[in-house]
């Protein structure tokens, strides 16, 4: 695949949403202004955010369906202490070489709603690489694949809940949600629970993004403090000398300090 000149709207698929930036900002800011004059405390993303094309035709409209988790345990995805290597948790280290990018770790704490450590959890990862690409079928915008990077990773939390993960920072990539709409960089979170029906998924982001006004998913969680919360700390106490950078993320399961969960397959 070649790719576009400088200047080249390279939204000219099909697939791609035709509505411009403008157009969403202008939605965002809409529902924003809604928000405000509510007052509410929102922790969780609206399901059917419309500037967040896709989300209206697949949100749930139905409550939850409750299920016996030790009937779902028969067929679901399940784990063991000792499926989990340490190495896993390093995802510069699952190739012959070094992936290109900003080398970093990414460390925090798993908590429960009174900021009590939860233990022994498995915290799964993924992400793009340095330039923005997954390795994924789907993903075939012309930036690089690295030959030295897959992009996921999992630990267990330790005793004080704390989870730590060795990566390179991710880049920033387009989705078609409209015409030049970008993701802010991100990294996918997923703890699991004691079963697969409790697993949650979520979405760390860096701090300072110039995206993050411009895009539907961040802003889909209505609530500034909440949208703040999904945002790491850059901590030059967690960096290597002459190594790596390092940024802190606490995740939050309960409570009104909830960190931002995602109930489909948000990208
Ligand atoms: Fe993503």
């Amino acid at each position: 695949m070649t790719s576009p000149a400088p200047g080249q709207d390279v939204a000219v698929d099909p697939l791609a949403g035709t509505a411009s930036q403008a157009d969403i900002s202008a939605e965002m800011a809409a529902i924003g202004r809604q928000h405000d004059e509510a007052g509410d405390v929102v922790t969780q993303p609206r399901l059917d955010y419309a500037p967040y094309r896709s989300s209206t035709l697949r949100h749930p409209t139905l409550p939850l369906v409750r299920v016996d988790p030790e009937g779902v345990e028969r067929e679901a995805p399940a784990f063991g202490h000792r499926d989990v290597s340490p190495l896993e948790a390093d995802l510069t280290i699952q190739h012959h070489g070094e992936p290109v990018g900003e080398r970093m770790i990414v460390t925090g704490r798993l908590l429960d709603g009174e900021g009590r450590p939860v233990r022994g959890q498995l915290v799964e990862v993924w992400q793009a690489n340095a330039a923005g690409r997954y390795v994924h079928q789907r993903d075939q915008h012309p930036a690089p694949l690295d030959p030295n990077f897959t992009g996921v990773g999992r630990c267990l939390t330790r005793p004080d809940g704390s989870y730590r993960f060795t990566t390179v920072k991710p880049g920033p990539y387009p989705w078609k949600n409209h015409r030049n709409a970008w993701r802010p960089a991100h990294i996918h979170f997923s703890v699991f629970g004691q079963d697969f029906t409790q697993r949650m998924v979520t979405q760390m982001y860096f701090p300072g993004d110039p995206l993050f006004d411009l895009d539907p998913i961040y802003q889909s969680v209505v609530g500034p403090a909440a949208r703040a919360r999904l945002v790491a700390a850059y901590d030059h106490d967690v960096t290597r000398p002459e190594w790596c950078t390092g940024y802190r993320w606490d995740i939050v399961l309960t409570g009104t300090h909830r960190t931002w969960t995602e109930p489909g397959d948000a990208r």
